[in-house]
């Protein structure tokens, strides 16, 4: 099995302290960070915008993974870019206009990810594989950190990752809800490569041993 790029989703984190909680992660071995942007409209909780963004790029050289849950998207593609967006995530949910919202995304030269909630099938983004970078299931109802993992997603992570393989293109598949050391062997089997963590890292006392837990590599 490969060992998966881990991303903590400083929603998780103490908020007050969002800049160390960032540079704590990097330190103790993130593969990426995780930001999770709400609108109180296309999800119900609101978080932060590019300000915060911005804010928390001194404290890490790491690929800042931008999921954006706002409705609409394109609007605010470019100030996330200038906040220092390495990846922007949208969700295919959020309007009828992905294509564009893609193009506009790789225009600034950064890298493009599509977001699926767990009602959304995978072909609702068939069209759309020659332009992501990544692509991210979600395994809970986005909104909020620390829920339950939704099992039924896991057949939806193989079929994902079978379409995206068929491209001959390198795309990661990234999960996001309830990733803990229990559930993340079953995602990385149907062929997750991205483990996106909250509860699971931040929660924990030891981040660099947390990660290495949802890894796999803190076995002997
Ligand atoms: C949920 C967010 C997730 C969340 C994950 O809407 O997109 O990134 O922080 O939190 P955990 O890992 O606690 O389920
Ligand atoms: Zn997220």
């Amino acid at each position: 099995l490969t060992v998966p790029l881990i991303a903590p989703s400083i929603l998780s984190a103490d908020a007050a302290r969002f800049g160390e909680e960032t540079k704590a992660v990097d330190e103790q071995g993130a593969d990426w960070i995780h930001l999770d942007v709400m609108d109180g409209h296309f999800v119900p909780n609101i978080t932060f915008g590019p300000v915060i963004v911005k804010a928390l790029r001194p404290y890490s050289k790491l690929c800042f993974d931008v999921h954006l849950m706002i409705e609409p998207v394109d609007l605010f593609i470019e100030p996330f870019v200038k906040a220092g967006a390495d990846q922007i995530l949208f969700h295919i949910e959020a309007g009828p206009h992905a294509h564009r919202t893609l193009q506009t995304i790789k225009s600034f030269g950064i890298k493009a990810g599509i977001v699926l909630c767990p009602a959304t099938p995978a072909q609702a983004i068939s069209e759309l594989l020659d332009m992501v970078d990544t692509i991210l299931i979600m395994t809970v109802n986005p909104g909020f950190g620390g829920q339950k993992f939704i099992s039924s997603q896991l057949p939806k992570i193989k079929q994902i990752r079978q379409m995206a393989d068929a491209t001959g293109r390198d795309i990661r598949v990234s999960v996001d809800g309830g990733i803990t050391k229990e559930t993340a062997p079953l995602v990385i089997k149907a062929g997750a490569d991205v483990l996106v963590a909250g509860t699971s890292v931040y929660g924990q006392q030891d981040y660099r041993q947390a990660m290495n837990a949802l890894r796999g590599t803190d076995k002997k």
